[in-house]
């Protein structure tokens, strides 16, 4: 098969890991007997500063004309400053929009052998696997009107949490279906004690229930869902939720499982698919090698599963990495004393976990 992807490393340690993402692909792909082509673009801070623009043209056209997209991250304090619409992070919004990537998939899975990595008491932790189904196309980070009135004595700042029915409707139906091929429970997170917004999402996720008689739903406060991914996070299987909820839960979820790091998200929805780590460019780790790659690498299976329907090829990059951390592999952010690999060892070993575990399974290695 030929697998077109675009490549978009962005800034911060976004190009460190998209390497180790790139090199899990290559590796698949070597193993498999597919073909990649990439096309390698610039967003974010990188962009910018090449082309006065987050999200240039090209890179938007090398998108729409690819399968599917493998981005790093954006943000680079440099630029924290600018106007909103001009930041890093503006590129990244405009490409989710420009894709229609309304379903992001963040799944959250306590690994075995990181036990010792997570805040959490490992009896607890232990069999968490949950997938977070956020809408990424709406809510408070789209809404009319935004921005700053200065009209009066004081400046304010308004935006908006907006929803529409058909867009509450396109996002539930993907997690009911994803839950259906899990263990068959959605728990809608909203907070519709005091928003209308989650009212109207409340009562439509529980319409498009009835179509899904097999799939157990319940509706949970965004705030007492926080609490509970922390006091019994194995008990969620797919929670579905609004943009902003999404944010805050997954980067929650990235921590409780040992660390943000470890997090690959998909973001589907339309013919080209945007697969991204959750993290952010990390500025603050940049440059060192010592950022995980797994949320990037993980990512690329994820892309492998739903924009390329090679299910069995992104399982095998999901065991490699499981095995890396079973056999002790581990980056700076899963341990607390100094003995932990670069990234790109990490990476290594991951692809060559690949090519093992595809010529075990008997996959055409080459
Ligand atoms: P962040 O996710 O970049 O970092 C939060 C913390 O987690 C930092 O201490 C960082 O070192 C650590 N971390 C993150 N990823 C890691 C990895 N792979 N390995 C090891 N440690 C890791 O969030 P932030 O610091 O709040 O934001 C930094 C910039 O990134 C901002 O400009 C923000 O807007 C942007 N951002 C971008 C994305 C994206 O591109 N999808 C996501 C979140 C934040
Ligand atoms: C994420 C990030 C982005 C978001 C930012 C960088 C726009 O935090 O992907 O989680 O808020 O969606
Ligand atoms: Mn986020």
């Amino acid at each position: 098969m030929l697998l077109t992807v675009a490549v978009l490393p962005g800034d911060g340690i976004g190009p460190e890991v998209t390497a180790e993402a790139v090199r899990a692909l290559e590796a698949v792909a070597l193993a498999f007997g597919h073909k990649i082509e990439l096309r390698l673009k610039e967003i974010g801070a990188a962009s910018i500063r090449r082309w006065r623009s987050p999200l240039p043209e090209e890179t938007l056209d090398a998108c729409i004309q690819s399968d599917a997209v493998l981005l790093g991250s954006v943000g680079d304090p440099e630029f924290d400053d600018l106007p909103l619409e001009a930041r890093p992070e503006a590129g990244l919004l405009k490409l989710r929009r420009e894709l229609g990537a309304f379903a992001n998939l963040r799944p959250v899975v306590a690994f075995p052998g990181l036990e010792a990595s997570s805040p959490l008491k490992p009896a607890r932790l232990s069999g968490t696997d949950i997938i977070i189904v956020r809408e990424l196309l709406g809510g408070i980070y789209f809404g009319e009107p935004r921005g700053f009135e200065t009209g009066g004595h004081a400046v304010e700042a308004v935006n908006t949490m907006r929803y529409g029915e058909r867009e509450v409707e396109r996002v539930a139906a993907i997690a009911f279906e994803l839950a259906r091929t899990r263990r068959s429970k959605v728990t809608s997170v909203d907070k519709a004690n005091v928003l209308e917004c989650s009212r109207l999402w409340r009562r439509t996720v529980a319409k498009i229930a009835g179509d899904y008689p097999d799939v157990a739903l319940d509706h949970q406060y965004v705030d007492s869902c926080a609490a509970a991914l922390i006091s019994r996070p194995s008990t969620f299987d797919v929670i579905l939720t609004e943009n902003m909820f999404g944010d805050i839960l997954s980067d929650e979820a990235g921590a409780l499982v040992g660390s943000l790091g470890l997090l690959a998200s998909g973001s589907i929805g339309a013919r080209v698919g945007l697969y991204e780590p959750v993290h952010g460019s990390a500025p603050d780790i940049a440059g060192r090698e010592i950022a995980n790659p797994i949320g990037a690498v993980l990512s690329a299976a994820l892309m492998l599963r739903h924009s390329f329907d090679l299910e069995i090829e992104a399982a095998c990059i999901e065991r490699s990495v499981c095995d890396a951390l079973a056999a002790g592999c581990r980056t700076r952010d899963l341990v607390d004393d100094g003995r932990y690999l670069t990234t790109s060892r990490m990476g290594e070993i991951i692809a060559d976990q690949i090519l093992n575990s595809a010529r075990e399974h008997g996959a055409r290695a080459t």
